[in-house]
């Protein structure tokens, strides 16, 4: 076991763009449903109105910037974090990646929640909360797996990003309720 405060920390900056993705989604949201419109055979939407192409495309790419910025931040400051892969390239991709799993795994959770016949919108703690980082990470270790392991594998980092989304996720959404993009403050 290495130094736990170090690993917590360094688990909580290397996953600001993923968390930073459903808010900055919220920003370009609301064009081109990702379900297009469509129903699943349960008569409900498949997805629903809250799941847009713009959200997802937008919030993706916005993350991808926060990431970007957390890269080089590091870079200049000399961190001792664990870096994204051997250069600008890798580290792009592997933000990318992190925004898109993240936002196909806030889809997974609302197609969870209209199966469960939850209104767009509706609050469900877990469904809305934890899908996406767990999503996040299984993709990140299947395509990242150094990073993945460097910064999850030692259990520390990986309860850390677990346990610090429910209240991480509950914050971003007052503070997008409080701009006023968000309707609802969950
Ligand atoms: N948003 C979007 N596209 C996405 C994700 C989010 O357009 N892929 C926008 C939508 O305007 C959405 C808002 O961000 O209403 C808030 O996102 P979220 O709370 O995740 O969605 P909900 O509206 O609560 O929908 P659901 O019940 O399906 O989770
Ligand atoms: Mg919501």
């Amino acid at each position: 076991m290495g130094n736990i405060p170090f690993e917590i920390v360094q688990a909580f900056v290397l996953t600001l763009q993923a968390y930073a993705a459903n808010p900055l989604a919220v920003i370009t949201g609301g064009h081109a449903p990702m379900d297009f419109g469509r129903n699943f055979p349960d008569g409900r939407r498949i997805l629903g109105k809250g799941k847009t192409w713009s959200g997802f495309i937008g919030g993706s790419l916005l993350a991808s910037v926060a990431g970007i910025i957390i890269y080089i931040s590091n870079l200049l400051l000399g961190s001792p974090m664990v870096l994204y892969g051997s250069g600008f390239a890798s580290a792009f991709a592997l933000v990318l990646v992190m925004g898109v799993s993240s936002l196909s795994g806030d889809a997974i959770g609302s197609f969870l929640k209209r199966r469960i016949g939850l209104e767009s919108g509706a609050n469900a703690s877990l469904l809305d909360q934890l899908p996406f980082i767990l999503f996040m990470l299984l993709i990140i270790t299947v395509f990242f797996t150094q990073f993945s392991m460097a910064v999850y594998g030692n259990l520390v980092g990986l309860f850390t990003v677990i346990l610090i989304t429910p209240p991480m996720h509950r914050a971003v959404n007052i503070i997008g309720f409080r701009m006023r993009g968000k309707d609802v403050p969950w």
